[in-house]
C-alpha cells in the first residue's frame, strides 16, 4: 500500500522500537534507506540494536521533523499521532508534508474505534485516545490542511484505520 520500492528513502515517524523500520527495510534494498526517529532513547536504541545495515535511527519529535525539504519518497507513521500531544499533531503532519518529496506518499496508520457504540465506549474508556473516534476524523481534517492529496482512507482487520496521500508533484512538473 505504500508503493515502497528499491532505492526509495523512508522516513517512519514514531518508530518506537523499529518494527515497521525492520518490515520496509527489506523492500526499499541496499540502494534505499530507512529512516527511524522518535522522541524516546529507550526505544531507539532498542531499534539500533536490530537495525538492518539500510536502517538507521534518531531521536527526534514528529512537529520539529530534523531533515531537509522533499529529502524522502515516503513518510510512514504507525500508531504514533494519537501519542502526540494535541497541539502538536497538525504541526507533524504539516512536517511529514514539508520532508516528503513533490509526488511522494504519506501513509498513517492508527487505531479504529469499535463500530458498535457501547465497544466503542468501552474502548475510550480503557485504551483513552487511542482509540476515540475523533482520530480519523481529525487525520481527515489534518491530512488535507497540511497540502496533502488523500488517495484512499479504509481499515485493516477491527483495530487499523489508515490514510493514504500524496504530495502533490509540483506545478508544470
Ligand atoms: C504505540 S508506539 C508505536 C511505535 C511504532 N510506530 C509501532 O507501530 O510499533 C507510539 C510511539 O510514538 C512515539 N511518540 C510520542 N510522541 C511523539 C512525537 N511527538 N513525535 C513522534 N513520535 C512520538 C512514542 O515514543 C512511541 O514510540
Amino acid at each position: 500500500m505504500s508503493g515502497t520500492g528499491p532505492g526509495d528513502r523512508i522516513l517512519d515517524v514514531g518508530c518506537g522500537t523499529g518494527y515497521l523500520s525492520r518490515v520496509l527495510a527489506p523492500l526499499v534494498g541496499p540502494e534505499g534507506r530507512v529512516i527511524g526517529l522518535d522522541p524516546s532513547l529507550p526505544m531507539i536504541e532498542h531499534a539500533r540494536r536490530r537495525s538492518p545495515g539500510n536502517c538507521s535511527y534518531e531521536v527526534g519529535e514528529g512537529q520539529a521533523l530534523p531533515f531537509p525539504e522533499a529529502s524522502f519518497d515516503i513518510v510512514v507513521s504507525s500508531f504514533a499521532v494519537h501519542h502526540m500531544p494535541g497541539s502538536a499533531r497538525g504541526a507533524a503532519v504539516r512536517e511529514m508534508f514539508r520532508v516528503l518529496r513533490p509526488g511522494g506518499r504519506l501513509l498513517i496508520a492508527e487505531f479504529r474505534p469499535p463500530v458498535n457504540p457501547l465497544a466503542a465506549r468501552l474502548a475510550a474508556i480503557v485504551a483513552g485516545p487511542a482509540v476515540r473516534p475523533t482520530m480519523p476524523e481529525l487525520l481527515a481534517t489534518l491530512v488535507p490542511g497540511a497540502g496533502l492529496r488523500v488517495e484512499s482512507t479504509g481499515t485493516v482487520g477491527p483495530v487499523l484505520y489508515y490514510v493514504n496521500a500524496v504530495r502533490p508533484p509540483a506545478a508544470g512538473s
